[in-house]
């Protein structure tokens, strides 16, 4: 494992109410010691003032699953990074594929939304990765040196550090099929590697976790990988018991 320090999120997409979220955090809290892996849960928008409320007196931080790029204005039905940051939100998952391909997500929406989420004080979460027909026409560089390039195209080096990228294959979300842990260094090195190209030491600092069926039982050996720095957890991390053992494997 590098000098990165491992980074565990929990994407909880559209699961949990505000009380199965509170039900969850009393399992989960006392299980995450202080000095560990960075550890954010996702809930969705309604339950993030609680969830920040009840992970205050621990080292967990809150995310939320989306934002809109601009700060505020006529746009019905957004949630904007002040918004965000007034609840006491600290991160925000960008890009992801359920929002890429069912809302219309685009790269160039997250070329706007990564710089005002850094602007706001939230620390992005992008989300970045090929479908299956993709990987099978051999576009996986291609896909992800487009998304990676687009999406960061307006960060300073200064707030490169500041970003985490999620490599999440599509064809391994929610599919139970997870990538081998060479697939997934692969990917996640060619990442590291477009990164370098912009400056050597912000590849070398910015850390890039792996998504798609990570679980207790493979969690450890995706993170043994000399890239991977962690996981973007969906289905698992609904579990308190499993959301520990994830991050447990991680140190
Ligand atoms: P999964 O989801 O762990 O259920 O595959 C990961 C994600 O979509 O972030």
């Amino acid at each position: 494992m590098s000098e990165r320090r491992p980074y565990l999120a929990a994407n909880w997409k559209m699961n949990k109410t505000i009380e199965e979220a509170e039900a969850f955090l009393g399992a989960f809290l006392p299980r995450i010691e202080s000095g560990g892996p960075d550890v954010v849960v996702c809930p969705s928008f309604l339950a993030l003032k609680s969830t920040v409320e009840h992970c205050a007196q621990s080292s967990v931080r809150v995310g939320a699953q989306n934002m809109h790029e601009e700060a505020a204005g006529a746009f019905t039905g957004e949630v904007s990074a002040p918004m965000l940051r007034e609840v006491g939100v600290d991160a925000v998952i960008l890009g992801h594929s359920e929002r890429r391909q069912y809302f219309n997500e685009s790269d160039e929406a997250l070329a706007r939304k990564v710089p005002a989420a850094l602007a706001a004080g939230l620390e992005p979460i992008l989300c970045v990765g090929e479908t299956e027909a993709q990987r099978d026409a051999d576009d996986t560089h291609a896909v992800l040196t487009h998304q990676v390039s687009t999406d960061l195209a307006e960060v300073g080096l200064a707030e490169l550090d500041s970003v985490v990228i999620a490599y999440e294959p599509v064809w391994a979300i929610g599919t139970g099929r997870t990538a081998t842990p060479e697939q997934a260094q692969d990917a996640i090195l060619f990442i590291r590697n477009l990164v370098r190209e912009r400056e050597q030491g912000a590849g070398e600092r910015i850390r890039i976790v792996y998504g798609g069926s990570m679980k207790p039982e493979n969690a450890g050996e995706l993170m043994a990988q000399a890239d991977i720095d962690g996981g973007l957890v969906g289905g698992a991390s609904l579990d308190p018991d499993d959301f520990a053992a994830i991050v447990a494997a991680a140190q």
